[in-house]
């Protein structure tokens, strides 16, 4: 891929911050595009200023949601390089979303080398403070302009990087999650295994009764039997039965193949615990609690990296976990990924792209 590189209005550019990094809402001065057409194929790949895009307001992508997107972060390594976590894992689930929202799939090397050419870039927003990262959000959106029913002919793909703050800004504190037995994230058959728009459109309205009821994220039951546990917010989820054994639900095709799942399923196995992925049934979940047998349940996904369960709240009535505290077993699995992240610890699984900073 040949990348043009536009020049920056040198009179008009941001800074990164240092402490104060807000909630993905402040961006670099750079970002990437390219587009597609059946004509030209992928063409115009540019690195320029990070601005509004200027589109019809027919565009197919306001109208029938077709678009994708993907998240992973660049982490600081004690050394002042920078790495990359499984960053192979994301171009591969863009093109398996692109391939269920029936758009045009990149070059996966093309497009991770667009990435590492743009934080090369702006190597200087990602941050050294502790447990701050730089956020990577490719994005894919259908810019024909037009209002027909079908799959676009163009899209626009791109690239934006903001830095964000550590997750935890009290510590690794549980958090309360809100099981909803009346709404569903998504369907087997659906679009819930591709990370398209909708299905956080399709979550909103939940999430705003759960924060009315004090709870900060919502478990996901199954649309066919609302029975089965799916996932937690925009996390995968994990139980721990006895302080050993990780359980989390199989792909079932309605949970997002998540990245951090996969490896707590490969790291866990490799610390020693045993690593199952189980059908759990939400009633049977809510006893077990009760009995003790599961000690700890946590989400896990980029953001968070691994975040705590306190309690669940589940048809006006609560349930919690190791007494609301976080366990041993997610702060064990949280210290060995970041560790990985950040470079503290050696990556023995190649798990790492690391991208010299200069
Ligand atoms: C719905 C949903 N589930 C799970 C995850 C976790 O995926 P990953 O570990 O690749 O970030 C995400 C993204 O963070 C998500 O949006």
């Amino acid at each position: 891929m040949d990348i043009q590189i536009l020049p920056l209005d040198e009179s008009n550019l941001k800074t990164p911050p240092t402490d104060d990094f807000g909630f993905g809402d402040k961006f670099t001065n750079r970002m990437f595009s390219q587009k597609y057409s059946p004509e030209k194929g992928w063409h115009d790949a540019k690195i320029g200023p990070y601005e509004p895009l200027v589109l019809a307001p027919s565009t197919a992508v306001f109208h029938y949601a077709q678009e994708i997107f993907e998240g992973t972060k660049a982490y600081r390594r004690p050394d002042g390089h920078i790495n990359l976590f499984r960053p192979w894992e994301n171009m591969k689930r863009f093109n398996v979303s692109a391939r269920r929202m029936a758009m045009a799939s990149v070059d996966e090397e093309a497009h991770l080398s667009a990435i590492a050419r743009l934080i090369e870039m702006e190597q200087a927003w990602v941050p050294t403070y502790p447990g701050a990262s730089l956020y990577i959000r490719p994005t894919m959106i259908a810019t024909d302009p037009a209002l027909g029913v079908h799959a676009s002919k163009s899209y626009l793909h791109f690239v934006i990087l903001g830095p964000v703050g550590p997750y935890f800004k009290q510590g690794f504190s549980p958090v309360p999650v809100y099981i909803s037995d009346q709404y569903r994230r998504a369907v087997r058959g659906g679009v819930g295994d591709a990370k398209t728009g909708g299905n956080y459109a399709a979550s909103l309205f939940v999430g705003v009764e759960a924060q009315a009821k004090g709870y900060s994220q919502v478990l996901w039951l199954d649309a066919i039997e609302g029975r089965y546990i799916e996932e937690v917010g925009a996390m995968n989820i994990c139980f721990v039965y006895a302080g050993q054994k990780i359980v989390t639900p199989p792909l079932t095709g309605s949970i997002l193949p998540g990245i951090t799942r996969q490896s707590i399923i490969e790291l866990g196995r490799d610390l020693g615990y045993e690593v199952t992925e189980e059908m759990l049934d939400v009633h049977q979940m809510l006893a077990d609690i009760q009995s003790g047998n599961i000690t700890e349940v946590f989400g896990c996904g980029t953001a968070a990296v691994i975040a705590p369960v306190g309690k669940f709240g589940f048809q006006d009535k609560e349930y919690l976990i190791n007494d609301g505290q976080s366990g041993p077993v997610a702060k064990h699995l949280y210290d060995e990924l970041t560790g990985i992240q950040y470079g503290r610890v050696p990556d023995r699984f190649g798990w790492i792209m690391t991208i010299e900073a200069n």
